[in-house]
């Protein structure tokens, strides 16, 4: 089953950027870590990082046509692009929101989403963990979809 992994602005930048913030953990560990997570549990698993709204809205529209689950972490994004939220309205479906950092402990700007509305279910705060636990949700959630039990 595939699960897309979706990146937003300056997440390729991973490892070098505000470490005391995101951590030391580069963006090609990230991938390494959200591809081997997805080998454990069975998924598919495709990430992609992008500094282009306009793609990641495509991104979101191809996974939509696929009723594929998404892991997003939105980056600024998350914090005014009414286009990237209308997107994630599109997903039929679960749709993981992720941050690294704990939003709601930073800047006033950043302790509001325009994506968590939409959004099946949020983790923040817990670094780049946060993506493996969303792959775990994503994989234990297909499994009751398939067993039937709607839990
Ligand atoms: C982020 C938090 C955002 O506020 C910020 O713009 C990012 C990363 C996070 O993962 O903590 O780029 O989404």
């Amino acid at each position: 089953m595939r699960v897309y992994v979706l990146n937003g602005p300056n997440l390729g930048r991973l490892g070098t950027r505000q470490v005391d913030v995101y951590g030391v953990t580069s963006y090609a560990d990230l991938v390494e870590l959200c591809v081997s997570t997805g080998r454990e549990l069975g998924l598919d698993v495709v990430v992609r990082q992008t500094d282009a709204e306009h793609e990641l809205v495509g991104w979101l529209h191809a996974a939509a046509d696929e009723a594929a689950a998404v892991v997003l972490n939105p980056a600024a994004w998350s914090h005014y692009s009414i286009a990237v939220r209308d997107a994630c309205a599109l997903l039929s479906g679960p749709l993981v929101e992720v941050h690294i950092s704990n939003i709601h402990a930073r800047e006033e700007f950043r302790r509001h989403s325009v994506i968590s509305a939409v959004a099946t279910g949020v983790i923040c705060g817990l670094g780049v963990d946060g993506y493996r636990l969303a792959l775990h949700h994503v994989a234990a959630r297909r499994r009751s979809e398939a067993a039937g039990d709607g839990s």
